[in-house]
């Protein structure tokens, strides 16, 4: 392994908590990676806005306590925010990951993860933000789109940025096959990023996240990658 100075490489377990609203892909790719060894984490807790998720489903098979915290059942945005903040530090985590959380996050949640909290979104930030990503890329006709994991502030997907990995789009590509094409890069950098945080590599200043060490790290541009 190459050895970086001023790394900490007896890093200690990570403690996740994952907020998830469907399918939960990206969430599975954290847990294998998890499994697999490449990941020294743990993810104590799975919330979902969304009592139908099939990511809840995914955290049952691998014993991860799940809650489901539905919006309506608070007064306010913030009052659901502060929740979730308090079920997630009450659990000790550590890191918090957006896997395909359908909202944007509230400011009392941010507020107590500054820079804490990561977000995947199917497309090259800043382009394409929001819902939909990779349908805006298709009709804006781009050449290459991709995928951004970022920290999340109180913009809509507007935070530091970490990692990217671009795609080709084609002129004959759907929504549903870009789609396709820029998933598999998301189940590789979202673990990839928080590797990075989980070995004390990633620092921000201002709006800008800097990886520490191999200045390649945050960018997958690797055309065998790219060509799936
Ligand atoms: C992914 O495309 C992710 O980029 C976006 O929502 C989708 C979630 O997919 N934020 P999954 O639930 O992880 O399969």
């Amino acid at each position: 392994m190459q050895k970086f100075p001023g790394f900490v490489y007896n890093y200690p377990m990570l403690t996740l908590g994952v907020l998830a609203s469907g399918r939960g892909s990206n969430f599975q790719s954290i847990i294998d990676s998890i499994e697999s060894g490449f990941l020294k984490a743990r993810i104590v807790a799975l919330i979902s806005d969304n009592a139908d998720a099939y990511a809840l489903e995914r955290a049952k098979k691998h014993n991860i306590e799940s809650i489901v915290l539905k919006p309506n059942d608070f007064p306010d945005k913030n009052t659901y925010y502060a929740h979730i903040a308090d079920e997630l530090e009450k659990r000790g985590v550590e890191l918090v990951i957006l896997a395909g959380f359908m909202r944007v996050a509230g400011k009392a949640l941010i507020d107590r993860y500054r820079n804490k909290i990561m977000n995947i979104h199917p497309a090259l930030l800043p382009s394409f933000p929001g819902l939909h990503g990779q349908k805006q890329a298709v009709d804006y006709g781009v050449k290459i789109s991709g995928c951004t994991v970022h920290f999340v502030d109180e913009g809509v997907d507007t935070g530091p940025i970490i990692i990217q990995a671009a795609v080709p789009a084609y002129d004959d590509d759907t929504e549903d096959t870009l789609s396709e094409r820029i998933l598999k890069q998301e189940h590789k950098i979202f673990p990839y990023a928080i590797k990075l945080y989980s070995e004390g590599r990633i620092s921000v200043e201002g709006r800008k996240a800097a990886i520490k060490g191999n200045r390649e790290d945050s960018l997958l541009i690797n055309p065998s990658l790219a060509a799936t």
